[in-house]
């Protein structure tokens, strides 16, 4: 099968019938057959030298592109001095992240891991030893929190935890964007909410107005954390630092993870006074949390996100979806964005996974989420002349699939 036709039958390829027979790789991932080895700024290059506009970011994560020279920098000097250390002895560059993470968010102390999933291991735990003897933390359906079994346990998806039970006790899950079912999940157990503010793996669903502050109250009245999982959206993606500034709601923990090193593996749970005053040391860790190459990288991310750069954010994302919904798609219900992490729901006339599949074939990498969405997820930098690209080749795509090419 060529490449290409495995990538228009994507939906259903096999990976156990990879052409590759010695491939020992665990088939967890359905791949699409194509290797990128170079990347330079918005553009992905494979091993046969075609180049594709990245409007995926590796899903949410270089935010920066690839290849940015003062990232680049600031890791290749950190990789001449210092690989790893133990999270035993100081780290000068841990504290200078740790500080420039509690001003933006306004909160008080930062622990630092590898993933999404950890960062959102560390705000369980957290919750667990705050709350004594409340451990429960209500979640949202349809959200996404992570593979491993606590953040597995707290993903209200039935397809995630298909295989994998028992799950970690402890979670109730609740509808998102309904106040009238939280508030009915709620018990004498409960020590915390915990939701994105933004649903990114279920199809980027925007929450309702004024539920993430009905949220805040609802959890200051029943004294009960709100924990924000900002894996998705945080670091910019947004047009905000943290996607809760939208909403000028402070949460008690958020979690970061993906974009917060432009591709370095780094996860943070940054906790008010409060709750981190209940840790002490050993109550948890990590061998490799906040190794000083991907720390250097977040340092430099950090810096980076200015205003200036949140409003492009914005503004390219404003552009990108207004330039759809004038396309005037028949096959297209929906356009749901903040800033520049946009879903685009088809109805049934189109499959998002054969949208994604034939944009892949003609040089743009984007992925699906949720039902039937098409999720775009463009590098920070991305320039107008990038976005024109892309609307031509959309357009494009979607008018080969509707000729049933
Ligand atoms: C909102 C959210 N939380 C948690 C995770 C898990 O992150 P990781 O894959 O780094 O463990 C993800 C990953 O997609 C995510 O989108």
């Amino acid at each position: 099968m060529t490449p290409q036709k495995k990538v228009q039958e994507h939906g259903s390829f096999n990976p156990h019938n990879a052409d590759d027979e010695h491939d020992y790789l665990l088939k967890n991932y359905a791949r699409f057959p194509v290797e990128f080895i170079r990347g330079e700024g918005a553009y992905l290059y494979d091993n046969d030298g075609k180049e594709y506009l990245d409007f995926l970011s590796g899903i949410a994560v270089t935010g920066f592109g690839h290849n940015h020279p003062e990232i680049k920098s600031a890791v290749d000097n950190q990789l001449n001095q210092l690989w790893h250390v133990s999270n035993l002895f100081e780290s000068g560059g841990q504290k200078t992240l740790a500080s420039k993470l509690a001003e933006r968010s306004g909160l008080d102390y930062v622990f630092f891991c590898n993933s999404g999933s950890e960062a959102n291991e560390a705000a369980i735990k957290l919750t667990r030893k705050w709350g004594k003897e409340r451990s429960h933390i209500i979640t949202a359906i349809g959200g996404f929190h992570g593979r491993t079994m606590g953040s597995l346990s707290a993903t209200a998806q039935f397809k995630v935890w298909n295989g994998f039970f028992p799950l970690t006790p402890g979670f109730i899950y609740a509808q998102y964007g309904d106040m009238d079912s939280i508030e009915n999940s709620y018990g004498k157990d409960v020590a915390a909410v915990m939701i994105e503010p933004i649903q990114g793996e279920n199809g980027i669903i925007l929450p309702p107005d004024n539920f993430l502050k009905n949220l805040r109250d609802f959890c200051d009245e029943k004294n009960i954390l709100l924990i924000f999982d900002e894996i998705q959206t945080g670091i910019g993606r947004t047009g905000k630092f943290f996607a809760f500034e939208h909403d000028n709601v402070k949460p008690d923990i958020v979690t970061l993870a993906k974009g917060i090193a432009n591709g370095l593996p780094l996860g943070a749970a940054i906790c008010s006074k409060k709750v981190g005053d209940v840790i002490k040391p050993g109550d948890h860790g990590s061998t490799f949390g906040g190794n000083p190459l991907a720390i250097s990288s977040a340092n430099k991310v950090v810096d980076l996100i200015d205003e200036k750069l949140l409003q492009h954010i914005s503004d390219a994302g404003e552009k990108i979806v207004q330039s759809i919904i004038s396309l005037n798609e028949n096959s297209i219900k929906e356009v749901r964005a903040k800033g520049l992490m946009i879903g685009v729901e088809f109805n049934e006339k189109v499959s998002a996974k054969s949208v994604s599949a034939e944009l892949l074939n003609n040089g743009v990498i984007t992925c699906t989420a949720g039902e039937n969405v098409l999720r775009l997820l463009p590098p920070y930098i991305i320039t107008e002349l990038e976005i024109i690209k892309f609307l031509h080749k959309f357009a494009e795509v979607l008018s080969i699939i509707k000729l049933g090419r």
